[in-house]
């Protein structure tokens, strides 16, 4: 699904991943642990092609991630950024449509689907405030529901749940468990949080050194 070989990236004189070869099976649930500024965004940020150049190879479904136009990328493949990323101006059922507009589909079938997500992470009744009239955690999960709305194969969250309690934390996790049990989505979680970790099974990996391995969950 997703398969990463000898990637180097860095930013002008600062390399941060330096030779790092990670693959991400078809309906995989892992964990990336790595301390702050070891370039757990930056992966993520590749990925998506948020940021771009690189050497190595990253391939997703087979694909060099270069030769895949970002909309096709984009329906394959949903994020949750660090900071969510949500638009202050519209409300959130126009933050989640957005996502579909941008690459292109039906407007009744995205609005469809919207209104199902909404629903089922229990937002139903804020789809017509704005980010800001929402908590951190019910924006925690319009990110969520934006991110899922191209129904991807693959997400990627980037510390999905950095600024929550403990217990919201873990039901936001939780969630998404059931998302990808539910979807069949392959899902890469950065989480810094130990108890998350714990209290639910994947395969974790640690960046270190513009690497990554895989760790023991003891
Ligand atoms: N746009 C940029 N320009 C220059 N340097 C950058 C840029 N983005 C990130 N960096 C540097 O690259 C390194 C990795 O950053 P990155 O955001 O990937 O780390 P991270 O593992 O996600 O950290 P955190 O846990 O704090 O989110 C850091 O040293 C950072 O300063
Ligand atoms: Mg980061």
């Amino acid at each position: 699904m997703i398969r990463i070989e000898k990637l180097t990236k860095g930013y002008r004189d600062c390399e941060v991943l330096g030779n790092l070869s990670f693959h991400l099976e078809p309906g995989e649930f892992a964990f990336l642990q790595g301390k702050s500024g070891s370039g757990k965004s930056t992966l993520l940020k590749l990925l998506y092609r948020e940021i771009e150049g690189f050497t190595g190879e990253i391939e997703i479904d087979s694909i060099p991630i270069g030769n895949l136009p970002k909309y096709k990328l984009r329906r394959k493949m949903g994020i949750i950024f660090q900071s969510f990323e949500l638009l202050d101006r519209k409300t959130v059922l126009e933050n989640v449509m957005l996502a579909g507009e941008v690459v292109g589909r039906d407007t009744k079938e995205i609005e469809s689907d919207a209104h199902r997500l909404l629903e089922r992470v229990g937002l139903k009744e804020k789809e017509r405030k704005y980010p800001h009239q929402l908590s951190g955690g019910e924006q925690q999960r319009v990110a969520i529901v934006r991110a899922l709305l191209n129904k991807p194969r693959i997400l990627l969250a980037d510390e999905p749940t950095g600024n929550l309690d403990t217990e919201t934390a873990l039901e936001m996790l939780q969630l998404l468990k059931e998302l990808h049990e539910e979807e069949e989505i392959s899902m890469l979680i950065v989480t810094h949080s130990e108890q998350v970790l714990k209290s639910l099974p994947g395969k974790i990996w640690v960046m270190e050194d513009g690497q990554v391995h895989e760790a023991s969950k003891d």
